[in-house]
């Protein structure tokens, strides 16, 4: 075994001992969940179970995903969501693809500079939550767009998992009871639709086993279900989203829901090392960064230095750096802004990255980022979720939707009963300035209204000789990214199966702030210390991303279900 996994297995056989019983008899703690007629594998386990329903009813991996998407709504409303936004990649059985946009638009009233106070300084507060924070949602119409493609069931069908489980309730989980308490504590306590949404009847603390029912939730998702997605953007949905935001000093308006369209669009591709790797375009960074770093990658032999040696952190290390500087550079929204992504993701210009690498020397971010860096400063808060679903015709669906923050604005439509997003915080706030803090200030990603804002979110399908490899993705504002490269390195490079790819300890370094962050007990003292000698500021955080992904064995082509042990609720269901 190697030393990060044998350092970071008494708490993986812990945790995987309490995801074996939910699941039954058919998984294998060191490979995951088999199963030959498909699998749905999210951070709750009553939303896979939710979408497994859909696949036993004959659902395809479309159908399967929507329910899901719509059960975690329901289920785990830190990011599961109807107020947020998301991306969705989608490979049929033929290898024919597509990418489901449904990020979040600015709202026709907002401005470049709508979150500098007077004297110039970004005023957080306005992003992290209240009613300025919301970008116009756009998940119903992206799921609905998803479904009228590729879906084989009937919408309401779909639906009636996630309705249920509104209207009848379910049992809460430890850490949604606890999630719950502290946000009615805290934030979501400063807003009287949301402690009546998701506070407790009678008042007193959530507490596990505790039956939590969400009636207002449940008559907007069966709206949606019964009349479809222009309930939201168009009827009563609508009327509540507006009026609360006219009496609350908000943005979004009748006509900014009445004119939200989810985009098809082309996915990204690369290759490396043999491996297809499928992902979203912009306006998500994740595919083309994921890329770009693969390509600088393949020019170095990282399975001969050993996943964790201080090489290859090393090399990792810079790849990301330079990925992430490009990211600031040029990535924003391509309905505004000309992006060069054939040139990003091409393996000349990786070459050329790949050439200015020095052995053993941590390059400067300020340095290779002159260009753009303004202003010296002092970082994000990483809330969204992945799931993966594979029917047994083999379509697969990588999905990663989010309301930006934990629990989004902290705000709950009055009489509508769902969270919004804050996802205007993704917009660079300060036009001009580029921090080392890690704000950036560049054009391609400035708000304007109806624009996207920048994402991180990085669903991928990873293919070989035309056959599924692995399916996954991550949550984790700017360290989704990384967290999705460690994964699909894992596999492609590493020759790890599908759960030793998750298990993995991960690493992030974002270009600025400089510093490169490590899961706790993953690095041992002596690669620490040679990083270090080479220059790298190095800091260890609890964990970082759920990764929860789906992987083909490439011998038996037996599929495999990996819920991230990192979260307690996840499960893999067929
Ligand atoms: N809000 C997280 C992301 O879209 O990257």
């Amino acid at each position: 075994m190697k030393p990060v996994l044998r350092l970071l297995a008494p708490f993986f056989l812990c945790i995987a001992l309490v995801a074996n019983a939910q699941i039954g008899g058919t998984s294998s703690p060191d490979q995951g969940v088999a199963s030959t007629t498909g699998l749905v594998v999210s951070t709750s386990a009553l939303a896979s179970d939710a979408g497994a329903s859909i696949l036993r009813k004959g659902g395809n991996a479309v159908d399967a995903a929507v329910a899901t998407a719509f059960a975690l709504a329901v289920t785990h409303p830190t990011a599961g969501n109807i107020g947020g936004g998301g991306f969705m990649i989608v490979r049929r059985p033929s290898g024919k693809t597509a990418a489901f946009d449904y990020r979040e638009k600015a709202p026709l009233k907002s401005t470049p500079g709508m979150y500098l106070d007077a004297g110039g300084a970004i005023n957080r507060r306005l992003t992290a939550e209240g009613y300025l924070a919301p970008g116009v949602p756009g998940t119903v119409r992206g799921l609905a767009l998803a479904h009228k493609k590729f879906g084989k069931l009937r919408w309401n069908e779909v639906l009636a998992p996630a309705v249920q489980l509104a209207e009848e309730g379910f049992l809460m989980s430890r850490s949604l009871a606890n999630g719950l308490n502290q946000q009615l504590k805290g934030a979501m306590g400063r807003y009287p639709s949301s402690v009546e949404a998701y506070g407790k009847p009678g008042g007193g603390q959530w507490a596990e086993g505790d039956r939590i029912v969400l009636k207002d939730l449940a008559r907007s998702l069966r709206a949606i279900a019964d009349d479809g997605p222009d309930a939201f953007y168009k009827g009563w949905i609508a009327d509540r989203i507006a009026e609360d935001m006219q009496a609350n000093g908000g943005l979004i308006t009748r006509k900014d829901l009445a004119a939200y369209k989810a985009k098809e669009r082309k996915v990204v591709t690369g290759r490396f090392r043999g491996y297809e790797i499928i992902s979203m375009p912009p306006p998500s960074s994740g595919g083309t960064a994921l890329i770009e770093m693969l390509n600088i990658l393949e020019n170095f032999d990282l399975k001969k230095s050993g996943r964790y040696s201080a090489e290859t952190l090393h090399i990792m290390v810079e790849a990301m750096r330079r990925a992430y500087l490009d990211r600031a550079r040029h990535l924003g929204d391509p309905d505004f802004t000309k992006i060069p992504v054939a040139r990003l993701t091409s393996k000349d210009y990786a070459r050329g990255l790949a050439a200015n690498i020095l052995p053993d020397r941590a390059s400067s971010s300020v340095e290779l980022g002159k260009d753009i860096v303004t202003a010296v400063a002092d970082d994000e808060s990483e809330e969204t979720t992945h799931f993966s679903v594979l029917d047994r015709d083999g379509m697969a669906v990588a999905n990663t939707f989010t309301l930006e923050a934990g629990y989004g604005s902290k705000v709950v439509v009055k009489g509508a009963g769902f969270l919004l997003n804050n996802e205007m915080g993704d917009f660079n706030k300060k036009p001009g300035e580029t921090n080392t803090g890690g704000d950036i200030g560049t054009s391609a990603n400035l708000i304007a209204p109806g624009k996207r804002m920048l994402s991180s979110m990085t669903p991928v399908i990873v293919t070989r000789n035309g056959k599924l490899a692995l399916i996954t993705g991550s949550p984790g504002g700017r360290t989704i990214i990384n967290t999705v490269l460690c994964i699909v390195l894992g596999v492609t490079e590493f020759g790890m199966n599908g759960r030793e790819a998750v298990d993995s300890a991960r690493l992030h370094h974002q270009w600025l702030p400089d510093n490169v962050t490590f899961e706790e007990s993953s690095l041992p003292e002596d690669v620490s210390a040679r990083l270090k000698l080479m220059g790298y500021n190095i800091r260890l955080q609890g964990r970082q991303g759920d990764g929860h992904t789906i992987y083909i064995d490439p011998q038996s082509g037996m599929a495999y279900g990996v819920n991230d042990r990192r979260s307690a609720d996840s499960k893999a269901s067929y």
